[in-house]
């Protein structure tokens, strides 16, 4: 938990409100394997890693909510029989989202009070925003006692971002920031939502993030144009193979009997879907028996396929995975997320240090920006903080 912010907000929250707030900590994530196949039922292995966003909440008695972020200093109020969008305020749509989420489903939701910041890089591909969804949704359910389901909740921010962010994700962040465990990985089955929790005990090595710190706002990027390419390229399939739903659950060989018919980078898209699926479950076998390797090597190889096939890689995070092969000790890199900036995720032997800073330093001199390196653990979700 990180004392500092908490208490700023709890000092925020008796200068502007005089009471004691409700405290939420909701985590960011990482995720070791299975990119861009959430969306397409595919199976993901993520973690809610130790940072997060914190946020104050209580009942407001105001004709609107009144939020307050600490971090980008700023605040807005908002009226729930108005939400609407924000071009302005882009910040506030997260929240707005699971307002509007919540009175979708039939729930009338009283005014409150909000001020929030976090530790969770922004910008950087761990799902700061997922954090902030989960945190207010989590809130809202405690404070006026709706009586949701873990489950409920997850689907309700996803949504906030589907209609009020404008990124049409899957679902792999919100769960795992709900979800997430002290020391595991989820292996999330993105169909069905079955989950099941597999320890992250690494021995001698460590996940490690470097940040390219390249601006980027998945809302921006082609993430919405690669989904309807997947979308594009299964209907192709079931006119075939009606019987498959999902993308990820295709085969190569099926793909395979449609390589004439598919626009080239569409057929692409699909490749590396598919292909990142049996990834997933090669890098589950591995992790099983502890063959670090292997799973460097699946690193590697999701690397090449989301560079070259998905086309969602940037030459900055290219030049992080790329240097990483001069060095014995490091198994496996790769970008993480969404892509087009953000971070790699690294596989590196424990005290490797002066290894990161040479990375580091050859980084600055070809991007013109500074890198910056976070080490993390796997994390529990979304909760409550007992602050007394
Ligand atoms: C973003 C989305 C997720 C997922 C990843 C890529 O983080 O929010 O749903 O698609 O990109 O794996």
């Amino acid at each position: 938990m990180n004392k500092e912010i908490t208490q700023k907000i709890q000092e925020v929250f008796k200068s502007e409100f005089n009471e004691s707030p409700l405290v939420i900590a909701s985590p960011g994530r990482i995720n070791l394997i299975g990119e861009h196949i959430d969306y397409n039922g595919g199976l993901v292995m993520p973690a809610a890693i130790d940072k997060c966003i914190y946020a104050g909440f209580s009942k407001s008695g105001s004709k609107k909510s009144r939020l307050i972020s600490l971090d980008l200093k700023d605040e807005a109020r908002i009226d729930h029989n108005k939400l609407a969008i924000s071009t302005t305020q882009t910040w506030t749509n997260y929240i707005s989202g699971v307002v509007d989420g919540l009175q979708r489903r039939g729930f009338e939701i009283p005014y409150f009070n909000l001020v929030f910041a976090g530790d969770i890089p922004l910008g950087a591909g761990l799902s700061s925003s997922a954090a902030l969804e989960n945190a207010v949704v989590y809130a809202l359910n405690e404070l006026f006692e709706l009586g949701l389901s873990k489950g409920d909740m997850i689907l309700i921010s996803q949504e906030a971002e589907h209609k009020f962010a404008g990124v049409q994700c899957g679902i792999m962040d919100q769960f795992a920031s709900m979800m997430g465990k002290e020391d595991h990985v989820l292996m999330l089955n993105c169909n069905s939502l079955n989950f099941e929790y597999l320890p992250l005990e690494l021995d001698e090595y460590e996940l490690v993030l470097i940040n390219t710190n390249v601006d980027h706002v998945l809302s921006d990027s082609p993430y919405n144009e690669r989904k309807q390419q997947c979308i594009d390229g299964l209907s192709m399939i079931q006119n075939e193979y009606p019987t498959i739903k999902q993308l990820a659950h295709a085969s190569i060989d099926q793909l395979k009997e449609f390589k004439d018919e598919l626009l080239p980078v569409i057929y692409n898209r699909c490749r590396f879907v598919i292909e990142e699926m049996a990834r997933v479950r090669s890098a589950k076998a591995a992790s099983k028996i502890k063959d670090w390797k292997a799973i460097g090597e699946l690193l590697y190889a999701s690397h090449r396929g989301l560079q070259h096939l998905y086309e969602v890689s940037c030459p900055e995070l290219d030049s992080l995975v790329d240097q990483t092969h001069e060095y014995d000790e490091i198994l496996g890199s790769r970008m993480m997320g969404g892509g087009f900036g953000g971070c790699t995720l690294n596989l590196i032997k424990k005290d490797s240090n002066h290894i990161l800073d040479k990375i580091v330093k050859t980084y600055a001199k070809h991007a013109n920006i500074p890198a910056s390196i976070y080490k993390v653990r796997a994390s529990n979700g979304t909760k409550i903080l007992d602050l007394n």
